[in-house]
C-alpha cells in the first residue's frame, strides 16, 4: 500500500473504488484487460474510448452484474459480493446505457423501487401493513419526492415513466439510483439522446451529486461534457486503460487523439462547430438568392 501511495492521492480523498488487473473474457474475446482503476471521495472521474472499448464490460464488473475472470474489484475496502442486488446495497449504484425503467409504474413508484435496498421493513411488515410498515412508507415517499425535486422531477411524480420524454427519463434513472443512497454512482452515457440544454443541465446534476458526497464515474461519447465535468479521465482501448490524467493531459495525448478523438481538441468545441453550421447556412443562403434572381423561372 505504501509504495503506491503518491504524494498526489495523499491530497485526496479515500479510495472509493479500487479495482485491480480486471480482465473480462467472453469465449475467445477479451473484452477488459488487466485494467487498475480506481475512483476518490469527491471525485468526478470520466471513461472513455471508442465504440467496443469495453466500458460498458467494465462497468457491469463494478457492480457484480459480471464477476471479472480476472483480477479483484473492492468498495471502500471490501471485495464486491457477486450479486448485484448485494453491490447496490453496499452503496454502488449505476443507470444504464439502455434506459431501464418500469415503463408502466409512476415516475415515483420507480423511485421508490430503488430505495428497497435501504428500507428496513421486510416482506412481513409490507404483507401485515403494521404501523411500522406505513411509517416506513411514508418516509420513504418523502425521500423519493426529494429526489425527484433534485433532479427537477418533482411536477411529473404522478406521470407514468413512459410518459416522459428521453432526457426526463434519464433523469428519472439517476434519482432511481439515487435512492439506494450510493457512496459511488455510475453513469453509462447519461446525455446519449439530449439535446444540448438537457446536457448541460444533467451536467450541473452530476455536480450536485458530486457535492452531496457522493463519488461519480461517468462513461460518455459527448466529449465536451467530459472534460467539463470530470478532475480525471481514463481512456478504454480494445479493452485496455490507454492513459489517465486530468481533462488537460489527456485531451493533449497524441495516442488519445489518434485511436479515439480523431482530430485535436478546441477548448471550445461549441463554438467551433457553431460556427460551421454557421458558415454552411450562410453558404446555403447565398446559393439560393443568387439562383432566384437570374433563375431560369424568373426569366418566364
Ligand atoms: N455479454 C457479452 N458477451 C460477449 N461479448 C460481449 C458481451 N458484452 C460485450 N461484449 C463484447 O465486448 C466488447 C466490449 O463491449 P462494450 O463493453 O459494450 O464496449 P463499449 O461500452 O466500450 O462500447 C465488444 O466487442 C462486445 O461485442
Ligand atoms: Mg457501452
Amino acid at each position: 500500500m505504501t509504495t503506491e501511495t503518491t504524494v498526489k492521492d495523499a491530497a485526496a480523498g479515500e479510495v472509493v473504488l479500487d479495482a485491480r488487473g480486471v480482465t473480462m473474457r467472453f469465449g475467445g474475446l477479451t473484452a477488459v484487460r488487466g485494467v487498475d482503476f480506481t475512483v476518490r471521495s469527491g471525485e468526478i472521474v470520466g471513461l472513455i474510448g471508442p465504440n467496443g472499448a469495453g466500458k460498458t464490460t467494465f462497468f457491469n464488473c463494478l457492480t457484480g452484474l459480471y464477476i471479472p475472470t480476472e483480477g479483484e474489484v473492492r468498495y471502500k475496502g471490501e471485495v464486491l459480493p457477486p450479486k448485484s442486488f448485494k453491490v447496490t446495497a453496499a452503496g454502488i449504484a449505476r443507470t444504464f446505457q439502455n434506459i431501464r425503467l418500469f415503463a408502466n409504474m409512476t415516475v415515483l413508484e420507480n423511485v421508490l423501487v430503488g430505495r428497497h435496498t435501504r428500507t428496513k421493513e421486510g416482506l412481513w411488515s409490507a404483507l401485515l401493513r403494521g404501523p411500522g410498515f406505513h411509517k416506513a412508507e411514508a418516509a420513504s415517499r418523502a425521500r423519493a419526492m426529494e429526489l425527484l425535486e433534485f433532479v427537477g422531477l418533482e411536477k411529473k411524480a404522478e406521470h407514468l415513466a413512459r410518459n416522459l420524454p428521453y432526457g426526463e427519463q434519464r433523469k428519472l434513472e439517476i434519482a432511481r439510483a439515487l435512492a439506494s443512497e450510493p457512496g459511488l454512482l455510475l453513469l453509462d452515457e447519461p446525455t446519449a439522446g439530449m439535446n444540448p440544454q438537457e446536457t448541460r443541465t444533467t451536467e450541473e446534476l452530476v455536480f450536485a451529486i458530486r457535492d452531496k458526497g457522493i463519488a461519480v464515474l461517468v462513461i460518455e461519447h459527448d466529449m465536451r461534457f467530459i472534460f467539463n465535468l470530470c478532475d480525471r479521465v481514463a481512456v478504454l482501448v480494445q479493452g485496455e486503460k490507454l492513459i489517465e490524467g486530468d481533462s488537460a493531459t489527456v485531451q493533449g495525448d497524441e495516442r488519445v487523439i489518434a485511436a479515439y478523438l480523431g482530430e485535436p481538441f478546441e477548448n471550445a468545441p461549441g463554438d467551433e462547430e457553431a460556427a460551421e453550421v454557421a458558415a454552411a447556412e450562410a453558404a446555403a443562403q447565398a446559393d439560393t438568392t443568387t439562383d432566384a434572381v437570374p433563375g431560369k423561372e424568373n426569366d418566364r
